[in-house]
């Protein structure tokens, strides 16, 4: 469905009035998603999950790299040739108070993408927003869609947001922390409405997530990213149970209590942050923070993924050797 080849993006900054620099968000990622596959995208704040997400919609241009979508390479393509991607991949956001307009009734604001794709007759339009609308359980959809985003809850604007979506009949939604911003207790049922379009319309997701328990449940494959480059990646049971880079590891262990009231309590991760570079590394981009780092092997080398066990890779010298190091580097 989707594949990103090592793709950088850089964004360019303003630290300060007379300062401006760069921030290399994504370095040399690589990643593949197959139909009806999730993949979810974990990492710090800053990590660059969101920008690979974006990525993948081509709503930003890697400074180098490809992203193809069902085999054809997107990676440069104007915005007026993506009509027909722009149709089949779509994106739910993290806050449903902000990315809906308020003045907008439910209905037009799920039959707005229908407008846009130039669907004229308005009943065509309005039998396809009821129908997301029951898709994503708003009944009777007569109530829901003469409703304004305020008249809802959190969990239902989440819902519309969805509906907003699936509208469109997508092969592919990238689902950018889709629950965080909703109350606990509707979380569980947005992840089930999303596994069950997983299951019955075969949709591939990308699900970004701090919440790595949650990624277990929604999701086939994990990939870990830290300052912008994958540290691990596989199948995600494994990768949970048998987490093999420091980090992973680090990030398993502060998964919060099962226990909604111990939630608040947010445990460090690892001591330390990750400092944004302006340069792409040439040692491993963990070797500060990390408690296993080995002096003169880490920090004088950048290790690459490596195939440890079926298709479960690692980018760490504790599992290769410093001869896997990328062409080029010393
Ligand atoms: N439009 C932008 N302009 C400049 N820098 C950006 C922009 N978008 C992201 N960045 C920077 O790129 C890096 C990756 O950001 P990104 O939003 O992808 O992280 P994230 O993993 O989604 O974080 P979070 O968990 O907080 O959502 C960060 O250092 C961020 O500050
Ligand atoms: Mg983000």
């Amino acid at each position: 469905m989707i594949a990103v080849e090592d793709a950088s993006v850089v964004f360019e900054t303003r630290a300060g009035i007379f300062k401006s620099g760069q921030v290399h968000a994504l370095d040399g990622v690589s990643i593949e998603i197959g139909v009806g596959e999730t993949l979810a995208l974990v990492g710090e704040s800053g990590s660059g999950k969101t920008t690979l997400g974006r990525l993948t919609l081509r709503l930003v241009e890697p400074a180098s790299g490809t992203v193809s979508f069902l085999g054809r390479d997107i990676t440069h393509d104007r915005e007026q040739s993506l009509g027909w991607f722009r149709q089949r991949a779509q994106i739910v956001f993290q806050d449903p108070f902000s990315s809906l307009n308020p003045y907008m009734r439910v209905w037009d604001l799920i039959e707005e993408p229908l407008q846009i794709d130039g669907v004229k007759r308005a009943g065509e339009r309005r039998e396809r927003a009821n129908a997301a609308l029951a898709a994503v359980d708003l009944i009777p959809t007569a109530r829901f869609g003469s409703k304004y985003p305020s008249q809802m809850s959190g969990g239902q604007r989440q819902r519309v947001g969805i509906a907003r979506a699936l509208v469109r009949n997508p092969d592919y939604i990238v689902a950018d922390e889709p629950v965080s911003m909703i109350d606990a207790s509707s979380r569980i049922a947005i992840l089930s409405l999303l596994a069950k379009l997983q299951q019955e319309r075969g949709v591939s997701f990308a699900y970004i997530t701090h919440d790595i328990a949650s990624a277990r449940y929604f999701s086939d494959r994990i990939a870990v990213l830290y300052q912008g480059t994958i540290v691990e990646t596989g199948p995600v049971g494994t990768v949970i149970d048998h987490p093999l880079h420091p980090y992973t590891a680090a990030l398993i262990a502060a998964i919060p209590e099962p226990d909604p009231a111990n939630r608040h309590r947010r445990r460090e991760v690892v001591p330390g942050e990750p400092s944004p570079s302006s340069t792409a590394p040439t040692h491993c981009p963990f070797y500060s923070r990390c408690p296993r780092r080995i002096p003169g092997t880490c920090d004088a080398a950048r290790p690459a993924l490596v195939e440890i066990e079926p298709k479960h890779e690692v980018a760490c010298f504790l599992y290769s050797s410093a001869s896997h190091t990328p062409a080029g580097t010393p």
